[in-house]
């Protein structure tokens, strides 16, 4: 196909090419698991991992809702998203999508790490404190989403000083994708 290999930290993706991340059961273990079966990098969305398969996972349920972000981001979901994924795609690399401004944000990395990912890549704010949640997971590549060098300057800097170390790779999404970057309307 002409396409070579992307290297992020110690995972290398056979064609370097990334599912976007799509939340509430988009990209859960049969589109994320099939992507990176092919050699493309998926990733799974951690966002309402309660839904998954009829909200079998959740220890509480209100008003047909999962109750609370423990429930909403269930762990126990994403252990089993994970484990279904794996049946497809093996031990190629493999994401997960979780957004900044969720409620109970590190729990959910500690959550996808432990599950099993990858790559961690986070958009919809500035993670300054992403690498706190996977000091225990030094495999784990770190991937924030950004929409200007500004914030990636500012991603940099406060994880130099506070961890050493910088993202193991950037997506870079501007105005004309479909992401949550905080463009004005205009800008769009
Ligand atoms: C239905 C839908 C759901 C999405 N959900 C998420 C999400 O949960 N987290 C995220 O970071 N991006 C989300 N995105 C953004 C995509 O992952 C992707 O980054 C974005 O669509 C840019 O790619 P595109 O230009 O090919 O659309 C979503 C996009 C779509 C269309």
């Amino acid at each position: 196909m002409g396409l070579k290999p992307l290297k992020i930290a110690k995972h290398t993706i056979k064609y370097p090419i990334f599912q976007g991340g799509m939340g509430v059961g988009i990209s859960w273990d049969r589109l994320a698991g099939n992507v990176s079966k092919e050699g493309a990098l998926g990733i799974i969305s951690a966002v309402g991992t309660g839904y998954y398969q009829k909200m079998q996972f959740v220890e509480k349920i209100t008003n047909s809702k999962p109750f609370e972000a423990i429930n909403f981001y269930s762990k126990q979901a994403l252990n089993e998203i994970f484990k279904n994924a794996r049946k497809i795609c093996g031990d190629k690399p493999l994401g997960a999508n979780i957004l900044y401004a969720i409620n109970e944000y590190g729990r959910v990395v500690r959550d996808a790490c432990e599950a099993g990912a990858n790559i961690i890549v986070t958009g919809a704010g500035l993670p300054t404190n992403m690498p706190e949640f996977t000091k225990n997971f030094p495999d784990v590549a770190l991937v924030p989403i950004v929409s200007s060098a500004k914030a990636l300057r500012i991603i940099c800097k406060r994880w130099m000083d506070r961890y050493a170390r910088i993202p193991d790779a950037v997506v870079v999404e501007g105005p004309l994708s479909g992401g949550h970057q905080g463009f004005s309307y205009e800008d769009c």
